[in-house]
């Protein structure tokens, strides 16, 4: 067998190297100078332990965007020189980020490797990402991030297995040198035997297929990883026919597209489904963790659609035996609480970020959670699930014997009112002005001089009494670490919200989140227009408290989710 021929590479740090919410995340050219990455990946492995990096298995693949390739091929020697035993690809290098998280733990890897800028644009000019998930699936966790960007700021050596190649990543079969091996997986099978082993896929199959319900479905994989799980999932093992797939070939651009699944950027599927061409209409980001669902002519929220699984629960085998949990994000809205309070579960609030449920769910205490920024999952896996989603709400639908999702989201609100809920981005503003705007804000909230203060809607002429304000903090109750500053948050006495958050996943300049939420429960006020009924909420946190257009000269949003 051949021997691995390692080289030590002289190197020195690259500025900047930090992760972020979700892994580190660049343009492309700036990830191609030189030994970039290289300092990167070696970095990643500097921090494990080196007795546990010894013969380990590690999963490596991404959403297939530009640079995955040759990235794939460094980590492989990189990995190799580093005493990894070895690794397991995804087909031609494609892995959803869910797949990735359900393979470490079926196949007790130590972690994984994964390549993707999730929905970022990608290309030449688009944006390049890698993370390191840990042994149970997940994120790592910031104790593990940080200590990698320390070692990118001190690196000097990269160690590289040079002889490490391996040409070909479509057919399904391992390349072995002495003590590594590189063994190139079917993406989906691991994954699909896990839904299989979550979803009644039979009676799905059943109700999809059915002539009587003329069931009409629509997915669209933007052109991301999910094409290649949308095929054998949606069409081969539910039974739709394949036109009901679009753009589902991945491409290293995205075909020119912003891979990100919202009113905004998936503009073809939303057009179809506004015209009533299907009942059911989803799509998926980049890497296949985000999820957008929309019925014939309506908007299924993202805050909402997780409530609603959560109160649909009995439909989904995987819960049978009751919920131990359910979790939001703290910007998403408080439609979840409502379920949990019903059913008589925990309920957790956290930051922005999937890994924060990582530790709730490795806790036992944690079954369903979601984030309005088109997050949904569950324990099943720890990384937030796309195609999951979609399975789950065809599941509901199934189970309620209608194509309806309409009726079901109304159902739900008789009963237990409704979040009206709307998120503002600001993309791309000069970072400067953007911080300005936040500390203004922050300064109202630190004084509390917001507390007590009445502000009178616009648009309903009710007057809006702030309760509460602060600079959210978390202590995971779990393993009690701190984290501060996650979005300011302005509460009113009848339970609406507004935030302010800066996102930690963009690329350039900042961008700023404005959210709303507005808990009604008449009867006769639970079907109104969204943006007219946050109106005064709307206006009352741009204009009143933040200035937000003063600030940033912004008129308009980019994105209205
Ligand atoms: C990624 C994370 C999510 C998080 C989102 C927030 O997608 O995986 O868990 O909600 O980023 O992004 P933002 O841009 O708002 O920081
Ligand atoms: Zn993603």
């Amino acid at each position: 067998m051949t021997k691995l021929e390692i080289k030590i590479i002289e190197t020195k740090p690259f500025d900047g190297q930090k992760p972020g919410t979700s892994g580190l995340r660049k343009k492309v050219t700036e990830v191609m100078n030189g030994n970039y990455l290289g300092n990167f990946v070696q970095s990643i492995f500097n921090v494990l332990p080196k007795d546990k990096l010894k013969g380990s298995t590690l999963v490596v693949g991404g959403d297939g965007r530009y640079y995955n390739k040759q990235a794939i091929q460094l980590i492989f020697q990189i990995a190799a020189a580093n005493g990894v035993g070895k690794i397991l690809v995804g087909q031609n290098g494609l892995l959803s980020t869910p797949a990735i998280s359900a393979i470490v733990r079926a196949r007790q890897a130590l972690g994984a490797i994964i390549l993707t800028a999730s929905h970022n644009p990608g290309g030449p000019k688009g944006d390049f990402g890698i993370k390191y998930n840990q042994s149970n699936g997940g994120p790592a966790p910031e104790s593990i991030t940080n200590a990698i960007y320390k070692e990118t700021t001190t690196i000097t050596q990269i160690h590289s297995a040079e002889n490490v190649n391996v040409s070909d990543l479509y057919t399904l079969q391992s390349h072995e040198w002495e003590g590594f091996t590189v063994e190139v997986i079917d993406s989906v099978s691991d994954y699909l035997t896990l839904l299989k082993s979550v979803f009644d896929f039979p009676s799905i199959k059943k109700f999809a297929t059915d002539p009587t319900k003329n069931f009409r479905f629509n997915f669209d994989a933007m052109s991301g990883v999910t094409g290649v799980y949308g095929k054998r999932i949606f069409s081969d093992e539910l039974g739709f026919p394949e036109s009901c797939l679009i753009n589902c070939i991945p491409s290293e651009d995205f075909n020119g597209g912003h891979p990100d699944p919202n009113l905004t950027y998936a503009p073809e599927l939303v057009r179809k489904m506004n015209n009533g061409e299907f009942d059911m209409g989803c799509a998926s980001d980049g890497d296949g963790d985000r999820n957008m669902i929309l019925g014939n002519r309506f908007f299924l929220n993202p805050s909402d659609s997780v409530a609603l699984i959560a109160a649909n629960y009995q439909a989904i085998p995987y819960f049978r035996n009751g919920l131990k949990g359910l979790a939001r994000s703290m910007p998403t809205s408080a439609a979840l609480e409502r379920v949990a309070t019903d059913l008589k579960v925990p309920f957790f609030e956290v930051p922005t970020g999937w890994k924060f449920f990582g530790n709730l769910m490795d806790a036992d205490t944690l079954s369903i959670c979601g984030e309005e920024s088109f997050g949904t999952g569950s324990d099943h896996i720890r990384e937030k699930d796309g195609i999951w989603a979609i399975v789950c709400w065809l599941q509901i639908l199934a189970f309620n014997n209608t194509t309806s999702l309409e009726e079901i989201v109304k159902k739900h609100w008789s009963k237990y009112g409704r979040n009206y809920y709307s998120r503002y981005d600001y993309e791309e503003i000069d970072t400067k002005p953007a911080e300005e705007m936040m500390k203004h804000v922050s300064a109202q909230i630190n004084s509390q001089e917001l507390v007590g203060k009445k502000f009178v809607g616009i648009q309903d002429n009710v007057t809006y009494e702030v309760a509460k304000c602060d600079d959210f903090e978390y202590k995971d109750p779990i393993d009690k670490s701190i984290s501060s500053h996650q979005g300011l948050r302005i509460i009113f006495t009848d339970g609406s919200r507004i935030i302010f958050r800066l996102s930690g996943t963009g690329s350039t300049g900042a961008t700023v989140r404005v959210y709303f939420d507005k808990y009604e429960t008449k009867q006769d006020q639970l079907n109104n227009n969204v943006q007219i009924h946050l109106k005064s909420l709307i206006h009352i946190a741009l204009e009143e408290i933040s200035k937000l257009k003063q600030y940033t000269g912004r008129d308009e949003p980019n994105v209205i989710t």
